[in-house]
């Protein structure tokens, strides 16, 4: 017995397996090892104030974004695909800019985990997005993904899915066209709709219905505020939406976009 104990705890101490980021660039694709990145002229150590997954002040060995994303411009359209199937979209401009708010691609040491983000999760590993000075340039808490394994450059979303388009029709300033843009900052990297997105991770919100369909609206702002108000159990992923990440008026014109699309299931 003590013997079996001893292994486990061996088994337990052995350091992670050194982890890949896959970098695909459109032109290029390298892989990066952690090991390779902790060693990067480049790397730094940081502290993060108020670090949007741990919720505390946290401190890593990062890797400014920008220098790992050669070639890639402006006007370019990122992706960053996590272990989990979270698929956050990301326009790469913030992501290269040299402040005030800077992006740096944490890298998790395997011979120094980081803490499990609850019991029973794994780490916010190998590989997370973190920022310094985020409040300067209003990044959201979907622009921090964790456990990244992909960083993908690909056409804008709405040449990549046109079924999330709303009616062309519309007008510029109209409500709809905002809440679309509300869409793929805050929802597109879990949600499918119309069975377009690259996500696999909460349910798509048009097919076979819209939960503007089946919810009276008042339960669906509350359950988009914080779903844990409206049904509770303790698998649920879905984060809440305080004010202070989507205003009142964003949350109308969200709302009025997935109510307009009811009307454009394929
Ligand atoms: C981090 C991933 C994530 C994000 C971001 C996210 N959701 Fe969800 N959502 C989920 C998951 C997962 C579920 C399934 C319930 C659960 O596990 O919490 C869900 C469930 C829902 C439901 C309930 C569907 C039903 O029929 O029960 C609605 C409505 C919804 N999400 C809307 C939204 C909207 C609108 C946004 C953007 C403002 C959003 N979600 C952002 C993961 C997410």
């Amino acid at each position: 017995m003590r013997h079996c104990l001893a292994l486990l705890a061996l088994l337990l101490c052995l350091p992670l397996s050194a982890a890949q980021l896959h970098l695909e660039l459109g032109d290029s694709t390298r892989q990066w090892s952690s090991e390779e990145l902790l060693k990067h002229p480049q790397a730094r150590d940081i502290d993060i104030d108020q670090d949007v997954s741990y919720k505390r002040p946290m401190h890593y060995r990062a890797v400014p974004l920008a220098t790992l994303l050669q070639g890639v411009k402006g006007d370019d359209h990122l992706q960053a695909v996590a272990l989990d199937g979270f698929a956050a979209e990301m326009p790469a401009a913030p992501l290269l800019q040299e402040g005030p708010a800077r992006a740096w691609l944490a890298v998790e040491d395997p011979a120094r985990p980081w803490p499990a983000l609850g019991d029973g999760k794994p780490s916010a590993g190998p590989f997370y997005l973190v920022w310094t000075h985020p409040q300067a340039s209003g990044i959201r808490p979907e622009q921090w993904p964790f456990q990244v394994t992909t960083i993908r450059r690909l056409a804008p979303v709405e040449q990549r899915f046109p079924a999330l388009l709303p009616d062309p029709k519309l007008a510029a300033n109209d409500p709809v066209r905002q809440g679309f843009a509300l869409f793929q900052q805050n929802c597109l990297a879990c949600h499918r709709l119309n069975g377009a997105g690259d996500a696999q991770f909460g349910p798509d919100l048009n097919v076979p219905h819209n939960p503007t369909e089946y919810f009276r609206p008042e339960y669906l702002r509350m359950y988009i505020r914080d779903p844990q108000s409206l049904r509770q159990w303790p698998q649920a992923r879905m984060p809440g939406f305080a004010e202070g990440v989507l205003s009142e008026q964003e949350l109308d014109a969200l709302l009025a976009y997935l109510q307009h699309m009811a009307g454009r299931r394929p």
